[in-house]
């Protein structure tokens, strides 16, 4: 049997690592534009954590977190979202303390036991931001402004931002007592488990995966009831995303899978990525922090997903094609081959990219393995370059070639390839 890698995880390499490397630093620069510092959590995580967060009667909990007991019996789960394990770490460390507002963001990867298909992976890769410590509605706009402005610097186009209010706690109970009231009399067209969410979580029957359940739950149209208070912060963030312009949509009702969810909430849908057409989603979680057990500290944050990012992006990935660059040490004896691991050494102390070949093959395999490597210099090393003290250096981008002292040439090519 030949080892493979899980269903639902990929590996990363070859011409990929480009594409990747590009969107981690325009997620990073972007972050940065609004002040965003990173912060890398753990990916193993106690369960509680998620289990407190998310929500006991979110899908995530149960039935798609990679829950296991260690050795010890520790009740753990492999990371399936940052938020829950940002607002630990912004507690743990007492970071709202020590200032009111704290900006953060992350990527890495994530884990969700799902039915694994185009865009929906078992592991894959989030990249987020948290903003904790403020209810203004400028932050929101401003998250939502980071996400427009960090997926098209990603090369992300045709963007649709959704955006819409679930109103407050406060108003979340009068709207879910209306809610279940509107379902009682459906109760028995309802699936298993929306039964079961009637009691505990009537919310969840609106992005349940029966569809006739979310027909029914949608029945009388957006089910959150707005206080004049929620309403009020809703249009300021619309005013606010105004003031950026930002173009959104507050005509589209979605469902979010999360439970931490209060006020405003949006998802950003991409075209090119079929059925799984929402690359970033987020919104805002005013109780997050107190259901953890800190103080109350309002905040908003959203998570991209980065495969989805890159398909999204598709062409419009703006990778460079890679420079040649460094120096390829051709050895052509092998009695010469210390001397040669000598040079490449001292080059690569220098901070010069430096590769040689073992394996001491014909000139021309050495020269097709340097042009392989989008090596920029080949430097051609023997007996006749030793004992006439004299060295080729073949510069493979402009096809020149120049004749260099054999004491001399390392100090020169560190000098080139510095320049
Ligand atoms: P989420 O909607 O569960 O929200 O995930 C955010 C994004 O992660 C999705 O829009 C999608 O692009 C990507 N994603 C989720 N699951 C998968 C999967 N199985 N395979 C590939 N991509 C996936 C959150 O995780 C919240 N923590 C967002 C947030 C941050 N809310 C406030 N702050």
């Amino acid at each position: 049997m030949t080892l493979q890698a899980l269903r639902g995880t990929t590996d990363i390499y070859g011409e990929a690592i480009a594409d990747w490397t590009h969107i981690e630093q325009s997620v990073r620069a972007s972050a940065r534009l609004y002040g965003y510092d990173e912060i890398r959590t753990p990916i193993l995580e106690d369960s509680a954590l998620f289990l407190r967060s998310i929500g006991e009667t979110s899908d995530i909990v149960q039935k798609e977190m990679f829950r296991f007991e260690d050795r010890g019996g520790h009740d753990m789960v492999l990371r399936p979202e940052g938020t829950a394990a940002v607002v630990r770490a912004l507690l743990q460390h007492k970071m709202h303390k020590q200032q009111a507002l704290n900006r953060l963001f992350y990527m890495g990867p994530m884990f969700r036991a799902e039915r694994p298909q185009a865009g929906r992976y078992r592991q894959f890769h989030q990249c987020g931001v948290e903003a904790l410590g403020s209810e203004h509605p400028a932050v929101d706009a401003e998250v939502i402004t980071l996400c427009y402005q960090l997926l098209k610097n990603c090369g992300v186009q045709d963007l649709r931002i959704n955006i819409t209010s679930m109103g407050t706690r406060q108003d979340q109970q009068a709207s879910a007592e209306a809610l279940k009231a509107r379902l009682q009399p459906h109760i028995d067209q309802l699936c298993a488990e929306c039964q079961a969410r009637l009691a505990k979580n009537v919310f969840r029957s609106l992005d349940c995966k029966k569809e006739q359940c979310r027909t029914l739950a949608w029945e009388g149209g957006w089910p959150f009831l707005l206080s004049t208070e929620s309403q009020e912060h809703y249009d300021a963030v619309r005013r606010a995303l105004d003031a950026a312009q930002i173009e959104y949509n507050d005509q589209e009702a979605f469902a979010r899978g999360l439970d931490y969810y209060t006020r405003t909430v949006f998802e950003v849908q991409a075209s090119g990525l079929g059925a799984q057409n929402v690359v970033a989603a987020g919104g805002r979680y005013d109780h997050l922090v107190e259901d953890l057990g800190g103080p109350a500290v309002s905040a908003v944050g959203f998570a991209a997903g980065m495969e989805r990012i890159l398909i999204a992006a598709g062409e419009h990935l703006t990778t460079e094609p890679q420079q040649r660059h460094g120096v390829f040490l051709a050895v052509t004896h092998a009695e010469l081959l210390e001397q040669g691991i000598r040079y490449v050494q001292q080059l690569r102390e220098q901070g010069v990219h430096a590769m040689m070949d073992f394996n001491v093959r014909s000139l021309k395999a050495q020269f097709r393995e340097a042009d392989r490597l989008r090596m920029q210099y080949v430097v051609v090393f023997g007996e006749r370059e030793l004992s006439e003290k004299r060295i080729a250096l073949k510069d493979l981008d402009q096809g020149t070639q120049e004749q260099i002292h054999l004491n001399e040439w390392v100090a020169h090519i560190t000098q080139l390839a510095k320049n």
